[in-house]
């Protein structure tokens, strides 16, 4: 995992029709023109993205979707090696050079935050959308049994981490010239409504919804735009027990629906593309038939 000044690039050529990897810095990544080298070579710039929680799941369908939509994009999550599994099957898209770098990065560190936001300005010049990703449901467990490390670690990954990214991402896009970017919080149909036994789960996503407004409100001097994408049963490691059985408000165990996450990765690349003058402040995508709306 990165440390402050240590933050590595890996190399994610898997494919053989793409470019060599090329070293800059320090940080190894495919091939393609920077923003800043396609602007002097009169090409149209990739927009560069950082997505977080990007070795599984949501992030990773995400990180393959926007590749696929010509963006340039940052995978960062604590384990390097699920990162570079990213990395291989998004080469395997079939465009024209995708450049992708890794940073392995966990959430909850400021100093490893800094390094990836760094690392992508040296490499990049820019960032154009942050897909704020990584999240932990934690232990589900009675409200009176919970432990507080237990809490704590849900806290700081799914809000202090979430926070950590935004301001970075923030004080790049105010910075950078063309200013501004877009962020897209990742939040959950339990910023809306709880499940019995997740009250750090429910809590930290209704919290969500407040850095969503916060940095839509602070954002607007400066062309940065923020929205958030609320989930329901997108099939990952973290929804593995919606398809086993997983206790209902009523006290039964019950199996519930759930869809690809590529379907969410196609709502976020959407959100994504639009001007910034145009925002999509929430997008709720869930799967149709999962008892939320009404009464199951
Ligand atoms: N799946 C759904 O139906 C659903 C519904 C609502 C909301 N969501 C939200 O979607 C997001 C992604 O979840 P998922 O369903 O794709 O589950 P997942 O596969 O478990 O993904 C969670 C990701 O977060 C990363 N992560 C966790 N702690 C981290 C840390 N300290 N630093 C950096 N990265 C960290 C993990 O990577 P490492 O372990 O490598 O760090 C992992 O890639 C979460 O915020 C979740 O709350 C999902």
């Amino acid at each position: 995992m990165a440390r402050a000044g240590q933050v590595a690039g890996t190399a994610t050529a898997a494919r053989p029709t793409l470019p060599a990897p090329a070293t800059r810095g320090g940080h190894t990544t495919q091939t393609a023109p920077t923003p800043q080298e396609a602007r002097e070579g009169g090409a149209a710039p990739r927009k560069v993205a950082v997505v977080t929680g990007a070795g599984s799941g949501i992030g990773r369908a995400v990180a393959h979707a926007l590749v696929a939509a010509n963006w340039t994009v940052v995978l960062a999550g604590r384990r390097a090696e699920a990162l570079a599994e990213t990395a291989r099957l998004v080469g395997h898209v079939d465009i024209e050079a995708p450049t992708i770098m890794t940073v392995p990065t966990d959430v909850t560190r400021p100093d490893e935050v800094d390094a990836l936001f760094t690392a992508v300005r040296d490499r990049f010049s820019r960032l154009d959308l942050l897909f704020n990703n990584a999240g932990t449901f934690g232990k589900a467990a009675p409200l009176d049994e919970l432990a507080y490390d237990d809490w704590r670690a849900v806290v700081d990954v799914n809000l202090t981490g979430a926070f950590l990214c935004a301001q970075a991402a923030f004080r790049t896009m105010k910075g950078q010239d063309p200013q501004g970017g877009r962020i897209i919080n990742n939040g959950s149909i339990s910023a809306h409504t709880p499940r019995p036994h997740s009250i750090a789960y429910t809590a930290t996503k209704h919290a969500m919804t407040g850095l969503t407004k916060s940095l839509s409100l602070d954002g607007r001097p400066y062309q940065i735009a923020c929205g958030q994408i609320d989930i329901g049963n997108a099939a990952t490691d973290m929804t593995g027990r919606m398809q086993t059985g997983i206790l209902q408000a009523n006290g039964q165990m019950a199996v519930e629906p759930v869809m690809d996450a590529a379907d969410v990765a196609r709502t976020v690349v959407h959100m994504a593309a639009l001007p910034l003058a145009a925002n999509v402040q929430f997008a709720t995508v869930l799967a149709t038939n999962m008892p939320y709306i009404g009464r199951g």
